[in-house]
């Protein structure tokens, strides 16, 4: 059965339009990451990382886009500016043991005294560029040190056979450009700040103009003045006459990546006189290797499967009490509520949580029927089997008296069609599926969007409530459960009430 309204199929071809597809471009500054990646190329980074989890469907991602572009361009090299698909079924599971509960959620991510344990916080201001790319610069270590004509000499003397840096510069604050360089240069090279303000020092290094930059190769060997452009890449590429900058993350094969640093040592070896090697190319292949790595399959894992937890609302649907049909049926069923009642006692009241309601015609025989059922039945063994909760989906046949009166009060249109809906008695919502057929990739795309607290909700009458109506399950309290008990699937109270703390910004 094929619906012939032209917003309705506009609508639906949009949805698939975005399917599980990326949001960015494979040539996006953007660094497009999996749940396999995330540990390597993020938690055990040394560089600070901006990640946002999104759905390629969400408005509010979209919206970002331009933006998020933006502020990985201006942050390239500096820091980390990635991204990952949480409507991909690999990353589900890596999104929920995130705590993402909305879309776009953006947490930046920064080393901590223990290696490969980042901390990571959210990221709660403005969605524009500019406000992005000062936050994260905010939180990027500092190694530099702040160095006066008072201290210089002791500066010089400590360490004094490491390779040290000073940027001579007019600026009180120290760059985020300068901290990255510290850290990519940390044990190689010290780096220190001085201010054109101290004369002695200005005048010990003959420094004319603000900023320069100067080198000191044995720490108190003859200095060096860097006559580049002061951008990282440069930089870079001038302290390492001294030594090659760390990656800023492992590599992604470690058998791989040493035959690779074999290689560049032996290239190195034949030209080794060259004091100027190219070693900002260690640092692009670093990145390089990061986006490589996402992009290629060889690194993705089997997922952990969200473990089972002692959550009380596993028995939801039994306390819901749905007319439960027999064990021994082998295909899947979904429950079949034919009194009014009943539909009310389970999803029409007004503390009821959100359900999914095949609304069927009287012909029950019809192709549309035999597939919303089947599809719908499918998609909750899935869930069901891999433990994680789903709200109950129900089958209303046009008997029950409550179907008709439904169809009429939400203006779904007429009683000779199957109608998927989904509602929400105590936050008084309801969603209409506007799909072209009811095949269950098309529909779980729908369930997702409904678990994730995305898409337009309409209101629903107060009339089609039962008022007083009880329902225990509201008073269990919902127990506490660590991040990894905690399946993406079984949030999605959690995950509406997030998503309208989303719309408000
Ligand atoms: C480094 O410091 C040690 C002791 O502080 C001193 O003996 C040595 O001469 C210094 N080396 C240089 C190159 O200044
Ligand atoms: C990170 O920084 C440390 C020094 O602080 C360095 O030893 C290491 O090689 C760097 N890179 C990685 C991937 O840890």
């Amino acid at each position: 059965m094929v619906r012939t309204s032209a917003l309705v199929t506009a609508a639906a071809s949009l949805a698939l339009g975005v399917k599980a597809e990326s949001l960015y471009s494979k040539n996006s500054a953007v660094l497009q990451i999996t749940g396999t990646d995330y540990d390597r190329v993020i938690a055990k980074s040394n560089y600070t990382s901006i990640v946002e989890f999104y759905a390629p469907w969400c408005g509010h991602c979209q919206n970002l886009k331009p933006a998020y572009e933006s502020a990985a361009k201006s942050l390239a090299g500096v820091a980390k500016v990635a991204a990952v698909n949480c409507n991909d079924e690999l990353n589900k599971p890596f999104c929920g043991k995130m705590g993402v509960k909305g879309f776009p959620t953006l947490k930046i991510v920064r080393p901590s005294a223990k290696r490969g344990k980042p901390t990571v916080e959210d990221y709660q201001g403005q969605r524009t560029a500019k406000a992005i790319v000062d936050a994260v610069k905010d939180k990027i270590p500092n190694n530099v040190k702040r160095v006066t004509d008072k201290n210089l000499d002791e500066w010089l003397q400590d360490k004094n056979e490491t390779a040290k840096a000073i940027l001579f510069t007019d600026k009180g604050a120290i760059s985020a450009t300068l901290r990255t360089l510290a850290i990519d240069f940390a044990g190689l090279v010290s780096i220190a700040q001085i201010r054109n303000r101290e004369a002695k020092a200005v005048e010990t290094f003959g420094v004319e103009s603000f900023p320069t930059l100067i080198l000191l190769p044995g720490g108190t060997s003859t200095p060096i003045k860097y006559d580049g452009e002061l951008q990282k890449s440069g930089m870079v590429e001038f302290l390492s006459q001294v030594a090659p900058p760390h990656a800023d993350c492992p590599p992604p094969n470690p058998k791989k990546a040493k035959a690779k640093d074999e290689k560049k040592n032996d290239k190195k070896a034949s030209k080794s006189s060259s004091k100027f090697a190219k070693a900002s190319a260690s640092h692009k292949s670093a990145d390089a290797s990061s986006a490589a790595a996402s992009a290629t399959a060889e690194t993705v894992e089997e997922p952990a499967k969200p473990s089972e937890s002692p959550d009380p609302k596993v028995n939801e649907e039994e306390d819901a009490k749905p007319v439960v049909l027999p064990e021994e049926e082998l295909k899947p069923t979904i429950p079949v509520l034919s009194q009014a009642s009943d539909l009310q006692a389970t999803c029409l009241n007004e503390k009821s949580k959100t359900c999914v309601l095949a609304l069927l015609p009287k012909d029950e025989s019809s192709e549309a029927v035999v597939s919303v059922l089947d599809s719908l039945a499918s998609i909750h063994k899935k869930h069901d089997k891999s433990g994680s909760h789903l709200f109950p989906f129900v089958a209303v046949p046009a008997s029950n008296s409550l179907a008709s009166s439904l169809i009429a009060d939400l203006k779904i249109g007429d009683t000779e069609q199957v109608h998927l809906i989904a509602t929400n008695g105590k936050r008084g919502w309801w969603k209409r599926y506007s799909g072209s057929s009811f095949g269950d990739v098309e529909v779980e795309q729908w369930i997702d969007a409904i678990r994730m607290g995305e898409g337009q909700k309409e209101k629903l009458p107060a009339s089609i409530l039962a008022a007083g109506k009880a329902d225990t399950r509201e008073q269990e309290p919902e127990k506490e459960k660590t991040q990894d008990q905690q399946p993406i699937k079984a949030q999605e109270e959690k995950i509406v009430e997030e998503q309208q703390k989303h719309d408000e910004l």
